[in-house]
């Protein structure tokens, strides 16, 4: 099977030490630098905004897939490319028109896509997907790290999958949540090509180790 892209997410990274943990993840192969931004207010969680974003870019060696959680995203994704974000993704619920936010990215250059929380359903949005790079399947509830892994959500995986493949689209599926060693060949089954993960990665002894299997 082709190898999993893997990108980390920085929710779980020590915030005084940012730097070195970003820089970390080049050397323990990791593809992407996985940001989750959370606005109090589409979820209950804050984290940081466009300056973190910058700051990191700044000093990553791997682009980043920056995961918006926040309501109207479309005032802020140009902000967001402006910033320095390789991917954007947003929750299409959340926007008054997630077709025209796709467009705000795509204009910039950035590779665009839409992320499905566990309670929405991919019908409601699926036609997006003739303009998404990637489409971000949630496997918890977005808003918090190390939760626990929801199988069910493999079902929107693999109705993705089938969108896809059917139309011989280029979109790739992203999964978030929850995601480590031991699900990871299941979620691959399912359809999925990347891979976020946060607290398998941060938290593990051997963190390249986990990051292999990741891929594998
Ligand atoms: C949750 C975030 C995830 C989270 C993943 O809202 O979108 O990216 O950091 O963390 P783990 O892998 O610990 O579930
Ligand atoms: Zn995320």
């Amino acid at each position: 099977m082709k190898q999993a892209i893997v990108s980390p997410s920085i929710l779980s990274a020590d915030f005084v030490n940012m730097e070195r943990d970003v820089k970390a993840l080049a050397d323990w192969g990791a593809d992407y630098v996985h940001c989750d931004v959370m606005d109090g207010v589409y979820v209950k969680n804050i984290t940081f905004g466009m300056p973190m974003i910058a700051a990191i870019k700044k000093i990553s060696p791997l682009p980043l897939d920056v995961h918006l959680m926040i309501t109207e995203p479309e005032r802020y994704v140009e902000a967001f490319a402006d910033a320095g974000a390789d991917i954007i993704t947003f929750h299409p619920d959340a926007s008054r028109d997630p077709s025209a936010a796709l467009d705000l990215i795509k204009n910039k250059g950035v590779k665009c896509g839409i992320v499905i929380n566990p309670d929405v359903s991919l019908d409601d949005y699926i036609a997006l997907l003739d303009k998404c790079d990637v489409l971000l399947v949630m496997s918890v509830y977005a808003g918090l790290g190390g939760q626990k892994f929801i199988p069910e959500t493999l079902e929107t995986v693999k109705k993705g999958r089938a969108y896809i493949d059917e139309r011989a689209l280029p979109t790739i599926i992203e999964i978030d949540g929850g995601v480590g060693a031991s699900n990871a060949a299941l979620c691959k089954a399912a359809g999925v090509d990347m891979i976020v993960a946060g607290s398998a990665v941060y938290k593990a002894e051997d963190p390249r180790a986990v990051i292999a299997a990741l891929k594998q």
